[in-house]
């Protein structure tokens, strides 16, 4: 760790004091001026995501039945139908032992119930629609379903989060659990929540999924990172939903 604190840690008063086990959202890691961002969903640069998430909802696509629907079709108001959907994510999949995140069983509804093809992970359409159904979630507690089938997911995902990857040999938990609220680089690490996302990241300049920045941060320890979708992401994905039970959604999200 010396070593690391000699690359890396320009600062070692913490700025957010942790004085609980509670879980602390990114967002209050944050400058005051990206919090407005966020706080305003007229200057949030992630929210027009919301709107073009709605045209998807209402689009027409082919119909498994040969029949054109539209997710409309099926759930009406996604005000009324998807409030607290994302906040119950990851969940057990439907389909098998695996567990599966939003994204998956968004891509789920569209190639089963509507005969149409998956969308690829950061795409702005699948973005669009997570952003959607997210907000519906929004000021809401994350709680997700802890079965067996999602605890051990999670238990995976906890061995990822605690193993040291990379040529700078860090694992997850040496930076959001022992140094968040330090400063790196232009960052205050925060303890790594997942309950803004998509967020439009300022420094990216561009709307990212939960997967992205996993990615972000292995590279950042100069990791081979796992695929978007990967099981290892959904693993990670799935403890950090558990290990931020109780956090508000955000989403969409702004971050630094
Ligand atoms: C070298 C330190 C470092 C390591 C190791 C690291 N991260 Fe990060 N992480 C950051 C920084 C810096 C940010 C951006 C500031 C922030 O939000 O914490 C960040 C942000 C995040 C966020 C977004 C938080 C939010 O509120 O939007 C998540 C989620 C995350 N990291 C997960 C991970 C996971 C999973 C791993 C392991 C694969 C990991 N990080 C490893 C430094 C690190
Ligand atoms: C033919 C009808 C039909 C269509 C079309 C359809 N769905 Fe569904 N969807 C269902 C049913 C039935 C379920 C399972 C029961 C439920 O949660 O309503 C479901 C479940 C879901 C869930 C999981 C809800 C939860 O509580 O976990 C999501 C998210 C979802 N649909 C989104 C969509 C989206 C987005 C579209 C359009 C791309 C879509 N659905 C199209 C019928 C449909």
């Amino acid at each position: 760790m010396k070593h690391l604190a000699a690359i890396l840690f320009l600062l070692a008063a913490p700025v957010v004091a942790q004085t609980s086990e509670q879980p602390i959202s990114g967002y209050a890691f944050m400058e005051p001026a990206t919090q407005e961002l966020q706080d305003d969903d007229f200057l949030n640069p992630a929210f027009f995501l919301v709107a073009e998430g709605m045209e998807i909802w209402n689009r027409a696509w082919p119909g498994a039945s040969g029949e054109a629907r539209s997710c409309r079709s099926c759930h009406g108001d996604p005000k009324d139908s998807m409030a607290g959907v994302a906040a119950r994510y990851p969940t057990a999949d439907p389909d098998g032992a695996g567990v599966i995140n939003l994204e998956g069983m968004l891509n789920r509804e569209i190639e089963t119930r509507l005969g149409g093809e998956a969308l690829a992970y950061e795409s702005q359409e699948l973005l669009a629609l997570t952003a959607l159904v997210g907000y519906q979630s929004r000021g809401l507690a994350m709680s997700i379903d802890a079965s067996a089938q999602v605890q051990g997911w999670a238990d995976r995902g906890e061995e990822i989060y605690t193993t040291r990857h990379g040529q700078l040999n860090l694992s997850c938990q040496n930076c959001h659990v022992d140094h968040s609220g330090e400063k790196l680089r232009g960052d205050t690490i925060s303890q790594g929540h997942i309950n803004a996302f998509p967020i439009f990241r300022l420094i990216w300049d561009e709307v990212g999924s939960r997967h992205r920045m996993f990615t972000w941060c292995m590279e950042s320890i100069r990791a081979e990172p796992f695929a978007a979708g990967s099981d290892e992401y959904l693993a990670l994905e799935t403890y950090l939903a558990l290990r931020g039970e109780g956090l508000l959604i955000e989403a969409p999200g702004v971050r630094r």
